[in-house]
């Protein structure tokens, strides 16, 4: 094992900093450090980039952990298959010509890989009751295909939730219960806000704790193995499968069961360090562009961004006040918050950490995760990079290939001048609304010196990753 790590650090000819334990090297200390970016970046200092050796992957459990997520007893027995065939009559007196596609479209529910019982792509079928897993967040359409991996960017799970309780009250069974997972926008709920009245329902918390916190977009799975920390403020470190299951506690799975499933969760997780990220679909980028933004992007993005001849490297964690992005999630996931889930048998002996920080994505496949920054709030690569061109309302389009934007490399939107006034509930969390608590599309200006032919050649060397 170790001599395949040697092997790839060597073909990379990366530094590789000294591991406490073969493996996985802990950010946390960088936390505790206080080697965050906090002020005066000066990239042009760095000539060498510094990488950690790719993780060494065990296939058998990665297939094991493939096989769980695909055919397992992932999730709980959320809802009769009845009521899940039913769930137009709460929006419809016409039975739709293609129900399984009306259901999709009003929930923003991805396509399934394989025929799925005629269920959408994060929900299976089990005996006369449907379970719904990971993949209702964590696959998503992109240019018109489904990706395993990628941030579903259309799903709203909290008028899922709704329209089961209506028809739940014509019909009679009892709908599922989950705590409120409340949507921002298309894509865009408050899962750790969600985790947080979980929490408080089984512990008491050392302080008031906070049940909302901003919103955020499911990152992409693919870049799980180029890091040390994950979540938005990287609060938790990569090495870290317990909270990846709580989400489940809200669609009916239980702890016992979920302990009882930890070995295949820990597969699981293996088999996601396994997932690469898609190619672009589209014509390739001019060589000279890519060329020409990629020394840019070693020059004015690699201080925090993973560079592009690591594999892997350790997460920069930003100070909040530094990146300026929406604060709301970082600010509301403080130590109280972590100091709960660190008590829980969901934190057990991991490293979680309040950094009042934002943690610098690896920029992997990073056209195909469109909307952008922890909450969603930017549609393309583009506007990242240019905060002048950050519309303050908008609407996504679908998601087929001609509804993906090429030149802009993200999504295209529909940029309205306000949020519509009251509007049919399936149709608000269409609507991005960055002048909402927790939707601000502001900070991250660190592209706005760019000049426009330079931002068009970062944009060519970023499709290429
Ligand atoms: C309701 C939607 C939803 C479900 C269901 C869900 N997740 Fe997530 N997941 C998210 C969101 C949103 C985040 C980002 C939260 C943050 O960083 O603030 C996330 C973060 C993660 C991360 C960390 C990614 C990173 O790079 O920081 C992993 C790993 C993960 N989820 C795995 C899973 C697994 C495995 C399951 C199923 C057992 C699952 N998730 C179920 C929405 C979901
Ligand atoms: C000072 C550190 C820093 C520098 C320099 C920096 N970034 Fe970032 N970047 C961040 C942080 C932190 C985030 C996450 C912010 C958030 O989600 O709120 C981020 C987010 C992004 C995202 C959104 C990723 C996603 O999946 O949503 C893109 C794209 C990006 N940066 C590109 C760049 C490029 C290109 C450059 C160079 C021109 C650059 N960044 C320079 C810190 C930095």
């Amino acid at each position: 094992m170790r001599s395949r790590a040697l092997l790839v650090f060597l073909l990379i000819g990366c530094q590789v900093p000294i591991e406490p334990d073969g493996g996985v090297v802990d950010a946390g200390a960088r936390v505790d450090g206080g080697s965050l970016v906090d002020a005066g970046v000066d990239a042009g200092l760095i000539a060498e980039p510094v990488c950690l050796p790719a993780l060494v992957i065990d296939a058998d459990k990665a297939d094991a952990g493939r096989q769980f997520l695909f055919a397992g007893q992932v999730g709980g027995q959320l809802v009769p298959r009845l009521a899940f065939d039913n769930l137009w009559r709460v929006w419809t007196t016409v039975p739709p010509a293609d129900v399984p596609r009306a259901l999709r479209e009003r929930y923003g529910f991805a396509a399934p890989l394989t025929p799925n019982d005629g269920l959408p792509m994060g929900f299976r079928a089990d005996g006369a009751q449907v379970r719904v897993d990971c993949l209702v967040c964590h696959a998503g359409e992109v240019a018109g295909q489904t990706v395993v991996g990628a941030g579903n960017n259309r799903v709203d799970l909290e008028l899922f939730i709704d329209d089961l309780k209506t028809l739940a009250r014509s019909f009679g069974f009892t709908p599922p219960n989950p705590p409120a997972l409340r949507t921002g926008a298309r894509g865009v709920n408050d899962i750790i806000g969600m985790t947080m009245q979980l929490a408080i329902r089984q512990q008491t918390p050392p302080g008031p704790v906070n049940t909302e916190v901003g919103f955020q977009d499911a990152p992409a799975w693919w870049t799980l193995a180029d890091k040390t920390r994950i979540y938005a403020d990287g609060s938790g470190p990569q090495t870290a499968h317990r909270t990846m299951m709580a989400t489940q506690l809200a669609f009916g799975a239980t702890q016992p069961e979920l302990e009882r499933l930890e070995p295949e969760y820990i597969a699981l997780r293996e088999y996601l360090l396994t997932l690469k990220a898609p190619a672009w679909p589209f014509a390739a980028p001019p060589t000279d562009a890519v060329s020409r933004g990629r020394a840019l992007f070693r020059e004015r993005c690699t201080t925090c961004h993973r560079d592009d001849r690591c594999e892997r490297a350790e997460s920069t964690l930003v100070a909040r006040e530094t990146v300026g992005t929406d604060a709301e999630r970082s600010v509301k996931y403080g130590p109280n918050e972590v100091a709960l889930i660190a008590a829980s048998w969901f934190g057990q002996g991991q490293s979680y950490r309040s950094t009042a920080s934002y943690s610098a994505p690896s920029l992997r496949g990073v056209w195909a995760s469109a909307p952008y920054l922890h909450n969603g709030s930017v549609p393309t690569l583009e506007a990242v990079l240019d905060s002048s061109k950050r519309p303050r309302f908008f609407r996504v389009l679908g998601t087929s290939r001609a509804e993906y934007d090429e030149l802009a490399v993200g999504l295209k939107v529909e940029v309205l001048s306000a949020a519509p006034v009251m509007p049919p509930r399936a149709e608000r969390s269409w609507v991005y609304d960055t002048t909402k608590v927790g939707l601000g599309n502001q900070g991250h200006l660190f592209g706005d010196a760019l000049t426009p032919s330079e931002r068009q050649d970062v944009l060519a060397f970023l499709k290429t990753q």
